[in-house]
């Protein structure tokens, strides 16, 4: 007996000995990151949220194989107390695998999951990148969804098409004439074949009445409580900020198109504690890296102004081999903020790694620089 509860006790150490040495401590961009099962964190194209001492990381869960990028399984939440250590808490939001016509259907793509907090409503509020089942990237809708907890279950509400019938505070006269039925099929699939200044086909104008394309994006809460939906438009060529309603649940009809023609994709914006609005996004390469941009204004509906790629040396132009997905304010320290970007593997999507890098100030500008380790010291 005493042999057992001395084996026992030698084995309860030995447990607790490894988890501590298991624990993570610091950021290792574009190595495996395992999650408390020691299972590669599945949480693409992810945004945090902190709530009651806790961050929450949703991101897109993806499966092995080509198929891996539709949406299988569904949004995957984690939850930490430090950044570095994950446990798996997941699916927050499930497909709909009963009904094939439901807009989340297995198979469905469902990309870029944010959850935001709403103080009045105590509820979790999920948006998405929707497009629906063998439709390819036509729908450009956005999805909604809501929980009572974080780590949900969410329950998917509606999808819509932005802005129906609003025009952007920043609308041209040209945009309010009829659009010829020519320009309303005119979309070719990518910008490649575009006119040189999508402007001259007014998608804003075409898309007036039946609300606008939604593809990349984002949610940012300002320090007012006001939320806002950043997304692609105009078919990617135009990104659009807008006004959320006060329950988050859709828009006010307030907003704003920015960066027009410059085709950003996987937009992300931030604040400083000056009060300076952040932008950082990148060109529109399919799954393929390329050079981020970044910008900044000192209102969120701008003027925004370019700033260029934030990226420094070597891999510079890929954005160190990946695309931004969030920009991650760090609790407790003032103006830390870590970027949050995806190195795609579309091969196997479910082997994507993620690239975290502490962002930099330098003058007006901001900067990243690659770090085989680092942790939040830094700041
Ligand atoms: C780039 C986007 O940023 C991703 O979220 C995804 O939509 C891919 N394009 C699809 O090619």
């Amino acid at each position: 007996m005493k042999r057992i509860i001395y084996l026992s006790l030698i084995a309860l150490l030995f447990a607790c000995t490894s988890e501590q040495e298991g624990k993570l401590k610091s950021f290792t961009p574009g190595q495996t990151w395992q999650d408390n099962n020691g299972v590669h964190i599945n949480a693409h194209g992810g945004g945090i949220l902190f709530h009651d001492n806790l961050y929450y990381w949703y991101g897109e869960h993806k499966i092995v194989g080509g198929a891996g990028n539709k949406a299988q399984v569904g949004v995957h939440v984690y939850s930490s107390k430090d950044l570095y250590n994950w446990k798996d808490e997941g699916i927050a939001l499930a497909v709909d695998t009963v009904d094939m016509k439901s807009d989340i259907a297995k198979g469905a793509i469902i990309e870029r999951p944010k959850v935001i907090y709403n103080k009045k409503t105590k509820k979790f509020v999920m948006w998405f990148h929707l497009e629906l089942k063998d439709k390819g990237y036509d729908a450009a809708r956005s999805g909604i969804a809501v929980a009572d907890a974080a780590t949900g279950p969410f329950t998917y509400v509606k999808s819509i098409r932005p802005n129906q019938k609003d025009w952007p505070i920043n609308v041209q006269d040209f945009h309010k004439l009829p659009v010829a039925d020519t320009v309303k099929e005119s979309y070719c699939g990518g910008k490649d074949c575009l006119p040189s200044h999508v402007d001259s086909l007014n998608l804003l104008g075409r898309d007036y009445a039946v609300g606008q394309m939604a593809r990349d994006m984002n949610l940012f809460v300002d320090d007012n409580g006001k939320a806002y939906h950043l997304y692609s438009s105009e078919e990617n060529s135009t990104l659009h900020i807008a006004e959320l309603s006060d329950d988050y649940l859709s828009h006010s009809g307030k907003f704003v198109r920015v960066f027009p023609n410059r085709y950003m994709e996987a937009p992300t914006i931030f604040k400083t504690s000056k009060g300076k609005y952040y932008f950082i996004g990148s060109d529109c390469t399919g799954w393929a890296p390329n050079a981020a941009r970044s910008a900044s204004a000192d209102n969120i509906f701008g003027p925004w102004t370019e700033l260029g790629n934030p990226c420094i040396g070597e891999e510079a132009v890929t954005t160190f081999k990946s695309q931004s997905t969030y920009i991650l304010p760090v609790q407790g320290k003032k103006d830390a903020f870590i970027y949050m970007g995806d190195r795609w593997t579309p091969e196997n999507p479910i082997d994507g790694q993620y690239i975290w890098l502490p962002i930099q100030f330098k003058e007006d500008k901001i900067a990243l620089e690659w770090k085989e380790n680092w942790d939040l010291t830094v700041f």
